[in-house]
């Protein structure tokens, strides 16, 4: 196959994950590969390994137009717009709809776990994403990522400077996933895509409760860190003292009510089966990261 791939939102981290895999881990010839971002000149060294590198923003629809052209399979990477009023919808449809008007053989998309279920505040922009790409009647696939190691991050290193953590989570677990076995296992199936339009869900090989990730965070750093369970208005009414902007609040205590319901526990074997690789564990990702974490 010598169909050219391009990767919107390049110069994020996963979108640059995938184009690393798509050279490295696929051997897919750098003239096959376009990157798309609304800053091209961050990517000048994937221009001088072969790359091309074109402007796409999704904000510009005339742009798209442009960006798209001669592009065989297009992902759709979601974008970061989480304004709550419909900017990501927007520009993940005009994204699509410039693809498929552009001649797109196939359409990507990057979603979360059982949009339709999910208390995600921004489940239903992924679901509606997820439908305009159904909608466009081409070949299609959907990765619908669960939430990356990555995210601990946010919450950890703080956490660990008090020794509590504050979550509303309960006992819902969270497949956690290493964003860069999502963009090997994103690449392997753009590389080599199925003979049917499918959905992937992209997890880990395990749900950890916090209580479970605590106790993993425990024995890696050697630190103290007691989970503290409070109620979704419990923890609003923590992350609003702290002092963080009232418009994310929702957003933020959703991720927990979605772990509290199960919209993040779902484990499925598709990154490795994918990524012909083993994934990496939370605990090894601890490890890797504990100076980090701990501060
Ligand atoms: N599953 C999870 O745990 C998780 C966590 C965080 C985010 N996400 C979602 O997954 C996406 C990729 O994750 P990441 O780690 O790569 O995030 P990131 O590094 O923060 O990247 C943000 C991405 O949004 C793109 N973007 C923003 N505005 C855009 C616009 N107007 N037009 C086109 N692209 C636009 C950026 O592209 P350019 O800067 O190259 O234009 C970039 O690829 C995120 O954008 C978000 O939707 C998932």
């Amino acid at each position: 196959m010598s169909d050219t791939i391009f990767v919107t939102g390049a110069s994020g981290k996963l979108g640059r994950g995938v184009i690393e895999h798509l050279l490295a881990s696929q051997s897919i010839a750098p003239s096959r590969i376009i990157a798309g971002t609304r800053h091209p000149e961050t990517l000048a060294d994937l221009s001088a390994r072969g790359v091309a590198v074109r402007k796409a923003d999704f904000d510009d629809q005339q742009g798209l137009a442009e960006a798209f052209a001669g592009a065989d399979t297009v992902l759709v990477i979601s974008t970061d717009a989480l304004d709550g009023a419909g900017t990501r919808l927007r520009q993940h449809r005009a994204a699509i709809a410039a693809a498929r008007d552009a001649g797109a053989k196939r359409i990507a998309y990057t979603s979360l776990p059982d949009p339709a279920a999910s208390k995600v505040t921004f489940a239903p922009d992924h679901l509606k994403s997820e439908e305009a790409v159904k909608a466009t009647g081409l070949p299609h696939l959907i990765f619908r990522n669960s939430w990356y190691q990555e995210n601990l991050f946010h919450s950890l290193p703080n956490a660990l400077k008090g020794g509590q953590w504050y979550t509303s989570a309960g006992q819902g677990g969270t497949a956690f996933v290493a964003r860069d076995d999502i963009a090997a296992a994103i690449a392997a199936a753009l590389a080599n895509p199925p003979a049917a339009s499918t959905t992937y869900t992209l997890t880990g090989t395990q749900a950890y409760t916090n209580d479970e990730v605590a106790a993993l965070v425990r024995e890696v750093t050697g630190k103290p860190l007691q989970v503290v369970h409070l109620t979704d208005e419990q923890l609003a009414g923590g992350i609003k003292a702290a002092g963080l902007p009232e418009a994310i609040i929702p957003t933020l205590v959703s991720f927990d009510t979605a772990a509290r319901a199960g919209n993040l526990a779902a484990v499925t074997g598709d990154v490795e089966t994918l990524s012909k690789r083993k994934s990496k564990p939370l605990k090894a990702f601890l490890e890797e990261n504990k100076a980090a974490l701990a501060g």
